[in-house]
């Protein structure tokens, strides 16, 4: 027995749990991943065999994809569309194949997958090929059916990954994502060569953040134990910060089985307002300035009714007294990069409540790690 443990122990290299081995090895991920694809200071995929300009000639782009990887692909619509002002959707691929999409042959799907081997992500990509619509997939097993069967295919270096909540594939499925939107916006003309260089440069000193990020544990473990007690909570944020919330939430509920919803903070008046009662805790993500006054109004109508508040935030952002119950504040980063940022605190917070509650983190009940069935 003590061998296994032993055994055990060094394949989490001295960590309690592979998630939290895997919250850790994310810098190294992500500069594994982004490096081959910078080239003299420009996002580059002449390695991975895709031409840019081609890729910029398309009508619209969808985004297929399921669970977490999904919510990577939020991200980068996000961020697509805001820089390169090209029309992207992203759907769950489980509804995107029975809806009869209009993908047409002047389209690109773009399918995120880290096993390769997700059956409707699989199904999305064959109907896309079908409809005549180029296609690229966004994927960390090597050799997988999804990469075989894809137009072209973007490998993501996160390594294997164990714990079945997904936390290094997301972060480089996401980094993979600015890639893809740095150098679509330099090609349509949005952004400068300058600045494109600029916001590479950027995203090449993100896994130094990202590890400043790690560093807030013991902040995020005392936010986790204030939520052991809670039925039920609520993500909340505008923008970006709306599709990091969708992955926050899915990562709370998946292993700490807490349940929990993530609402785009301005439709909370629209109904899910009336479910705060006193003491329901609200995890509320600003890092987004242009729109943080509008979520900080939203944190306060909750506030006003009893919730207990979280808010990850930027370091400058401004915060009254008595609008949050717990701060925490992010390391610096270009706000359009915050997400790679403020990930890392909503995988801690989920990490240390499921611990905290003695759930089984790797191997949380009735999920698996890839679904290779419908
Ligand atoms: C399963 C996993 C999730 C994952 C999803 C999509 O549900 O538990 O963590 O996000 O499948 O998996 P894929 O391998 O396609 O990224």
């Amino acid at each position: 027995q003590t061998a296994d443990w032993d055994e055990d122990a060094a394949e989490k290299g001295g960590y309690e749990h592979f998630m939290l081995k895997e919250i850790h090895e994310q810098p190294t991920a992500v500069r594994t991943t982004i490096t081959p694809r910078i080239v003299n200071g420009m996002p580059d995929f002449a390695s991975d065999g895709i031409d840019i300009n081609k890729l910029s000639s398309y009508r619209q782009i969808f985004i297929v994809a399921c669970g977490t990887a999904m919510h990577a692909g939020m991200v980068g619509k996000y961020v697509i569309e805001k820089m390169a002002r090209v029309s992207v959707t992203v759907d769950i691929a489980s509804e995107f194949r029975y809806r009869d999409p209009l993908i047409t042959d002047k389209d690109l799907v773009i399918v995120i997958s880290q096993s390769g081997e997700t059956a409707d992500t699989l199904a999305v990509l064959k109907l896309a090929k079908e409809m005549k619509a180029a296609t690229l997939a966004v994927v960390n097993v090597k050799g997988s059916s999804i990469a075989r069967e894809a137009d072209h295919v973007i490998y993501t270096h996160a390594g294997p990954e164990i714990s079945v909540a997904s936390t290094k594939a997301y972060m480089v499925q996401v980094a993979v994502m600015y890639l893809i939107a740095f150098a679509l916006s330099r090609e349509t003309g949005h952004i400068t060569d300058a600045q494109c260089a600029e916001f590479t440069e950027k995203l090449k000193n993100i896994p130094a953040v990202i590890e400043e990020a790690i560093g807030l544990k013991d902040r995020c473990q005392f936010a986790a134990s204030k939520l052991l007690n809670a039925e039920s909570l609520l993500y909340i944020g505008r923008g970006l910060d709306y599709a990091l919330s969708m992955e926050g939430s899915l990562k709370l509920k998946e292993i700490s089985y807490i349940h929990s919803e993530s609402y785009a903070a301005g439709e909370l008046k629209h109904g899910t307002i009336s479910l705060i009662t006193e003491g329901m805790p609200v995890i509320a993500v600003a890092t987004q300035k242009s729109i943080v006054e509008k979520t900080i109004s939203n944190i306060k109508e909750v506030k006003a009714r009893g919730a207990m508040v979280i808010l990850v935030c930027g370091k400058d952002i401004e915060v009254e007294d008595n609008v949050a119950d717990i701060i925490i504040r992010l390391p610096e980063a270009d706000e359009v990069l915050m997400p790679m940022v403020a990930a890392v605190p909503l995988q801690l917070i989920a990490y240390y409540t499921a611990v905290l509650k003695g759930c089984d983190v790797d191997k949380p009940r009735n999920l698996a790690k890839s679904v290779t069935v419908e």
